[in-house]
């Protein structure tokens, strides 16, 4: 590892529909993983959110059921601050397919919160790159995500 690596860093996680209700996990797992959150927003996206957010995976084969699954019920996008966060959020997550998770990184969170290959519970950024354009869509002013009530059934 080098400097560079070891760098106080920034990054997107998410928790994505099928594991919101897990939230409270979640963020214990994030803080016994000794992240700091900067910055959270539970909100839904629309398709075109969607698709705006995995733009680069357009044309592939799993990219309609992965924009529709993005949309399907509520987000909850978090700022991780941390050292070498990129990294070590991804290595939390464990593996993008679930399944493989679950043999291969049995800890995990994808491995515990996740169904399947697209349904996988979690996001993070994969650069610094990546992790500037993702907290930007959440995060930033001009950013057109509004916060959205956290308890959809609430009849109150
Ligand atoms: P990718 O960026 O490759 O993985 P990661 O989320 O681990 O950075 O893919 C984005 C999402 O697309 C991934 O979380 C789940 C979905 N996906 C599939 O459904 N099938 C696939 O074969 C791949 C590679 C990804």
């Amino acid at each position: 590892r080098n400097n560079f690596d070891q760098q106080r860093q920034k990054t997107l996680a998410l928790i994505k529909p099928d594991a919101y209700t897990n939230i409270g996990k979640i963020i214990q797992a994030i803080e016994d993983n000794n992240f700091t959150i900067n910055n959270l927003k539970m909100c839904k996206l629309n398709l075109r959110d969607a698709q705006e957010f995995y733009a680069e995976h357009r044309g592939k084969p799993f990219y309609d059921e992965l924009t529709n699954y993005m949309c399907s019920d509520f987000i909850v996008a978090i700022e991780l601050v941390g050292n070498d966060c990129i990294n070590q959020w991804k290595k939390v997550m464990g593996p993008t397919n679930c399944q493989v998770a679950r043999v291969d990184a049995p800890q995990s969170l994808r491995a515990i919160f996740g169904q399947d290959g697209v349904k996988n519970s979690l996001h993070g950024s994969d650069s610094a790159t990546s992790a500037k354009r993702e907290l930007d869509f959440f995060f930033s002013k001009q950013s057109q995500l509004k916060k959205t009530a956290i308890f959809k059934n609430c009849t109150c």
